[in-house]
């Protein structure tokens, strides 16, 4: 059984607005989970589902109402336990005067990262995150596009070395390429054995990066799990043949196309049987597929089993 990296129990989160602050906002509703080492964790919700609120918490950059955690074996919040962990914020802050180069000097000096270990590690990030050196040494990052602000980010995200990687919505605002670089970037943290967590709202990431996702909407989990786990109950197959009537096919498949003898549709009952019941009309099955739901059908399926039919 792998270590548990990050685990929480009924994490809630109530912030009071308006006025005289008596509205309260559920940001995030008895949350429980659990991180293994070495998982690519993704969760997955809609604008306003709580995800940045639920890493703010896990860093102890906010503290919960209710309920609690332990992050890499420490409790919430712990001072120490920081030093471990690396962090991709929202919108990172950084300063616009600083060349790339001096943004990540800064950081790894704030981690208290030795300047001997510095001069090794800076290079090999930059490396990592495919920002030319001349770029990252003499651009102030005022001059950095979108893509090459959010790969200093990650860059400095990782300049002490952590073990356990948050990353809040790390390929929003960038183009294709820069959403593939991205994601190679977080597959090699991954081959070198770090524990990954990460917020997005784009279901293709996830579907390529995670060992495990969770679904999360106005603050509440939905669903834990692998992909598999998630969607393997939900698959249909498609199937073609020829032989038999239209009324033979008709109780047995959805969207019946029937010409000629030819048919095909959506199996709706067990595949043994109609196998069977194809054998005994005298009929033949051409091909068989195997039809997954995919993974947006099943997010929305789940927001609308709960009556969400809008984000945030
Ligand atoms: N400081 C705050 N005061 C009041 N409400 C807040 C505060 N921070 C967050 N919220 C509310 O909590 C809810 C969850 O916000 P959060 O930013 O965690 O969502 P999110 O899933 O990260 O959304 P997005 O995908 O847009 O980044 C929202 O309704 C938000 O308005
Ligand atoms: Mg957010």
């Amino acid at each position: 059984m792998p270590a548990t990296v990050l685990q929480t129990e009924h994490l809630t989160k109530t912030y009071r607005t308006g006025f005289w602050l008596t509205q309260k906002i559920t940001s995030l509703n008895g949350v429980s989970l659990t991180v293994y080492g070495g998982e690519t964790f993704g969760l997955l919700g809609p604008n306003g589902a709580g995800k940045t609120t639920f890493m703010k918490l896990v860093l102890g950059i906010i503290r919960p109402t209710a309920g609690g955690g332990t992050v890499l074996g420490r409790p919430l919040g712990d001072r120490l336990v920081k030093t471990r962990i690396g962090y991709l914020p929202e919108n990172p802050y950084l300063y616009e005067s600083l060349t790339g180069w001096e943004c990540l000097e800064l950081m790894a000096t704030l981690h208290q990262v030795p300047p001997s270990v510095q001069k090794q590690r800076l290079p090999q990030l930059l490396d990592l995150v495919g920002l030319a050196q001349s770029a990252a040494r003499k651009k102030t990052l005022r001059r950095y596009s979108k893509g090459m602000l959010q790969r200093i980010g990650l860059a400095q995200a990782l300049v002490n070395d952590p073990d356990l990687v948050l990353l809040d919505e790390p390929m929003s605002g960038l183009d294709p390429l820069g959403r593939y670089q991205v994601r190679e970037i977080i597959l090699q943290l991954k081959h070198q054995g770090k524990t990954i967590f990460f917020n997005t709202h784009i279901l293709s990431d996830v579907e390529q990066l995670c060992d495990r996702i969770a679904i999360l909407a106005r603050g509440e989990l939905l669903a834990v799990g692998t992909l598999a786990e998630l969607l393997g109950t939900g698959h249909t197959y498609h199937v073609r043949g020829r032989g038999g009537t239209q009324e033979d096919l008709a109780p047995w498949l959805d969207q019946l196309e029937y010409q000629g003898g030819f048919w095909q549709g959506q199996l709706r009952r067990s595949l043994p049987e109609f196998v069977q019941h194809v054998a005994g009309i005298g009929g033949e099955i051409i091909s068989l597929n195997l039809e997954r739901q995919s993974l947006e059908e099943f997010f929305v399926q789940q927001l609308r089993q709960r009556g969400y039919t809008q984000s945030v």
